[in-house]
């Protein structure tokens, strides 16, 4: 079957059958490689996209189930020459080893900070449960997702105060 998809938001239009993983498309037919597969059974996370602003798993969503939503992938939060903050944050805390769970790490944390409020290391040890590093980098990952944390709520005091 033929699928109208919105990734990033450009309109894309492929052609899988309906219980193809989402991420197989974004990878095998989008050339999106920063996804990746790791268990392909919703226990790793380097899978992790957003979906309507919300991460998933997609190894474990057929692509059915994105027809006609929002799609973002890493690729989309931020570019090599202009990284998002968050992604500036992982560089400068140099939160990877092997760099296999960052995509999925990066998605995952995203969707925390969007919500607004300051989360607290408690916060983002509970929201990031889901995504495995298997280096064992968690504590810079914390680090990282607390340094965009910061960056961002001094960007909306300065917001407010103007
Ligand atoms: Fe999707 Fe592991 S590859 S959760």
């Amino acid at each position: 079957m033929t699928i109208s998809l919105n990734v990033n938001g450009v309109i894309r239009v492929v052609a899988a059958s309906a219980d193809t993983p989402l991420l197989y498309v974004l990878r095998d037919d989008l050339d999106l490689n920063a996804a990746k597969y790791g268990c392909g059974l919703g226990q790793c996370g380097a899978c992790t996209v957003h979906l309507d602003g919300e991460a998933i798993f997609s190894c474990l969503t057929p692509i059915t189930a994105a027809a006609g939503r929002k799609v973002t992938t890493l690729e989309g939060l931020g570019t090599e020459e202009k990284p998002s903050i968050l992604q500036q944050a992982f560089i400068d805390e140099q939160a990877a080893q092997c760099g296999y769970c960052t995509a999925g790490m990066i998605m995952r944390a995203q969707v925390l900070l969007d919500r607004g409020a300051s989360p607290s290391e408690a916060e983002i040890r509970e929201h990031m449960q889901p995504n495995l590093c298997r280096c064992g980098t968690h504590h810079r990952i914390i680090r990282a997702i607390k340094r965009a944390s910061a960056i961002l709520s001094k960007q909306h005091s300065k917001e407010d105060a103007s």
